[in-house]
């Protein structure tokens, strides 16, 4: 199968606070990032403007400059539109701002130390956007060449073509999707029963149709199927069975589940073990079958198919 992944770099910066860089932090990284690179031959990097407040993108930019590598051999996205912690509670909240947008993609653009983005997501909705307003905004950093592709993420599908009527040209939509997050192909299997994933967005075939590339974020659930304590023991003990039989690490069976998925479909895998990372990358070589595929799934939702 050929080979389409991005490396996501969210936890790169070591810690979502103000405290700078320390040099440790930087070995690490560097050490992960000549590992994905060198050994690995990764070339597509997922950021955002938030990732450890920053520190993601200055990181890899530290790390891109101090070893000379030639820009266009890479494909660096990140993602603007979150103002961490910026509304009551504490919570988060969105922006799509034409200023907002250009200002942190020059940000972006000093921290990566990267001269253009390859690619820009917006990152979650913002209820108070104007999507001819985010139009004029792509349309200006194009003319500027500070980034040539543009995308989502987050979006649900009748909101990315809210977008596209006024923007046509959006490459790719970043959701969550994994084995333990599967909704967007469950509305669609359960449609007009009585489940309560029973809507009818028609993500995937929107997406398919329009050929929009799905990046499937939090591919491995974070670790909780595997981890010690696991709740739901079939599941574990199933991928077990099957690391076994496809002779991969149970996480490249978590990895094999999503690209069976037909569809344009790039994990992001985001793990700072390199040990994690080969076992995962051999995911692309594992075809799961129809019966091993839908096991998995249905012991994940410990419920029948309709
Ligand atoms: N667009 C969005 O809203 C959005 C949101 C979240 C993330 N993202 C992107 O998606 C990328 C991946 O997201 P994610 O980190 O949530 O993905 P994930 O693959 O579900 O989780 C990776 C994390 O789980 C840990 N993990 C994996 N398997 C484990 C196991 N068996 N035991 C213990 N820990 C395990 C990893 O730790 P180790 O490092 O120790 O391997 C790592 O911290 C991010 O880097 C970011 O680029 C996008």
């Amino acid at each position: 199968m050929k080979r389409k992944l991005l490396y996501g770099c969210m936890h790169l910066g070591g810690s979502w606070d103000e405290s700078p860089i320390s040099d440790e932090q930087q070995a690490m990284a560097n050490d992960i990032l000549d590992f994905l690179i060198g050994d690995c031959t990764i070339r597509d990097f997922d950021h955002a403007d938030i990732y450890c407040k920053g520190k993601s993108e200055k990181i890899f930019g530290n790390y891109f400059k101090q070893n000379g590598l030639k820009r266009e051999d890479y494909f660096i996205q990140s993602k603007c539109g979150i103002q961490l912690g910026a509304g009551a509670l504490g919570s988060s909240h969105f922006c799509f701002d034409k200023k907002h947008i250009i200002d942190q993609v020059n940000q972006s653009i000093e921290n990566l130390q990267c001269k253009y983005l390859d690619a820009l997501l917006l990152h979650r909705p913002d209820p108070l956007w104007h999507p001819e307003e985010v139009a004029e905004t792509f349309e200006y950093l194009k003319s500027q060449k500070l980034v040539h592709k543009f995308g989502v993420s987050n979006f649900s599908s009748s909101k990315l073509a809210y977008l596209k009527h006024y923007f046509p040209d959006i490459f790719a939509n970043q959701v969550q999707f994994s084995l333990g997050h599967s909704h967007i192909i469950h509305e669609e299997v359960v449609f007009n029963t009585n489940h309560e994933m029973a809507t009818d967005t028609g993500f995937m075939t929107y997406h398919n149709l329009n050929n929009i590339e799905i990046q499937a974020w939090g591919p491995l659930d974070q670790g909780k199927h595997l981890s010690d304590k696991v709740v739901n023991v079939a599941l574990k003990n199933k991928l077990i069975e099957l690391s076994k039989k496809y002779e991969v690490a149970a996480e490249a069976i978590l990895i094999a589940w999503i690209l069976k998925v037909p569809g344009q479909i790039v994990p992001i895998l985001g793990s700072l073990q390199k040990d994690r990372m080969s076992k995962l990358l051999l995911a692309f070589e594992v075809d799961l079958s129809r019966q091993d595929w839908y096991d998995l799934w249905i012991l994940c939702n410990e419920q029948k198919l309709p």
